[in-house]
């Protein structure tokens, strides 16, 4: 990460940075804040979550200088530096933030530029607050994990295979949504807090709503089909999961499911370095085509379904993503370490990654295949309704619908597959 940053710094002209973890911000007029999260920047460095009003200092050369905030505080347990800091940074701990930012102010003074990745910093600090062309450097660079980060990575992932095997039973117990969330956040040794990002679990129809937010307490008359999205984290760094079981009175459901996840394991088999993640996309979308076709959801080939836009419709979300600290992690569009961006078409804009792929990068393959109603009643204005077997979707709207979202890491010749390798060590079924 030091060698990184330093190359960041020369590129952009700065001899110094300043990383400040940021602090939590009250709900409108209230006294009450949601869960902290630092700043990602913040996390790259120091992978704790318990770090508010915490300054990092990090000159090329030196070890970096770690300003830990440790108020006097009745009302909370204040946050504390674990002992593995004081080995690795120049640590020093203030209960007031006023003295905090006085011991950075006069470290600065020894540096000619300096840059600040953070929200207002003092005016005393004279720092340049997120220069774009540092920020630009350090987002291009995120996307390629070093060692650390992919074992932080595998951790996460093994910790949100186990919620999702706790999830899958009391989903097999006919558990409510809500019954399902707790036993996820119990496998997964999490509380909502530790999660990367809110947990979308979805019976019946409600698998259709992309980012389903509900949780129904108690659980549904009929049982068609299951859907749940959700990841842990460890160390700051979050997996992100999804896999989708059919309900006890949908056999064809399960025909499906197996047929998408089937062709997301042969998609991920083609993952080499140099291809490009929109030609993954694509290649997607065509496979989605022709499970329309088999499925019988449209009357023509596949081919023509996928050349008249058919499996958007059923496909409306990008393939996959970055993943690192931050669960969509930034810098999928950008293709140069500048800022150069390349967004995707405009028929495709919610794709996240236009990236060439390359050893190192994690991101999610996440295939999908939904019945969403909004989207179904556009699609009978359009020319291409007349090629949908209407009968045969309405059969399945009541499933909701599919996705299977795996975390791959690029390697030389191939991409490993960190979610399936957690489920084949732990899952027993
Ligand atoms: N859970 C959000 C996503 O899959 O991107
Ligand atoms: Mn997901
Ligand atoms: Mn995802």
């Amino acid at each position: 990460m030091a060698s990184r940053w330093a190359e960041a710094l020369e590129a952009s002209g700065f001899d110094a940075v300043v990383v400040a973890a940021g602090r939590p911000r009250f709900y409108q007029f209230d006294d009450l804040a949601p869960f902290f999260r630092p700043n990602p920047h913040f996390t790259l460095w120091f992978p704790e979550k318990h770090c508010e009003g915490a300054v990092l200092l990090f000159t090329p050369g030196s070890a970096p200088a770690l300003y830990f905030h440790s108020p006097a505080d009745y009302w909370h347990q204040p946050a504390q530096a674990p002992d593995w800091a004081a080995e690795r940074f120049e640590l020093r701990s203030f209960e007031e933030t006023e003295d905090l930012e006085i011991a950075v102010a006069k470290a600065l003074r020894a540096h000619r530029r300096v840059a600040c990745i953070g929200e207002d910093p003092p005016e005393s600090w004279a720092v340049e607050a997120n220069p774009a062309p540092l920020i630009h450097r350090l987002h291009y660079q995120r996307a390629c994990k070093t060692g650390f980060e992919i074992a932080c990575l595998e951790q996460a992932t093994e910790n949100g295979v186990k919620g999702h095997i706790a999830a899958r039973e009391a989903y097999r117990a006919n558990g409510s949504e809500f019954d399902i969330l707790r036993a996820f956040l119990a496998g997964s040794g999490q509380t909502e807090a530790d999660l990367p990002y809110p947990c979308i679990i979805g019976r019946n129809e409600h698998a259709a709503v992309l980012h389903y937010q509900h949780y129904d307490r108690t659980p549904p008359a009929d049982d068609h089909g299951f859907l749940i999205d959700a990841g842990a984290s460890h160390l700051g760094y979050g997996s992100d999961i999804s896999r989708t079981w059919p309900g006890g009175d949908a056999a064809a459901f399960a025909e499906l499911i197996a047929a998408l996840d089937e062709q997301q394991r042969a998609l991920i088999e083609t993952i080499r370095p140099g291809l490009n993640y929109l030609d993954l996309h694509l290649a997607m979308h065509r496979r989605i085509a022709e499970l329309l076709n088999r499925f019988e959801l449209v009357r023509c080939s596949g081919d023509a379904a996928y050349e008249l836009g058919l499996s958007r419709t059923f496909m409306p979300h990008g393939l996959g993503h970055l993943l690192g600290v931050q669960t969509h992690d930034v810098g999928g569009w950008q293709t140069t370490p500048e800022g150069g961006e390349t967004p995707p078409p405009d028929a495709h804009a919610t794709l996240r990654l236009t990236r060439t792929i390359g050893v190192g990068m994690v991101f999610t393959i996440e295939p999908g295949l939904y019945f969403i109603p909004m989207l179904l009643s556009r699609l009978r204005q359009e020319a291409g309704a007349r090629e949908v077997n209407w009968p045969q979707v309405e059969t399945m709207t009541p499933w909701g619908g599919v996705r299977i979202e795996d975390n791959v890491l690029v390697m030389e010749g191939g991409a490993r597959n960190l979610t399936r390798e957690a489920f084949a060590a732990l899952d027993s079924t």
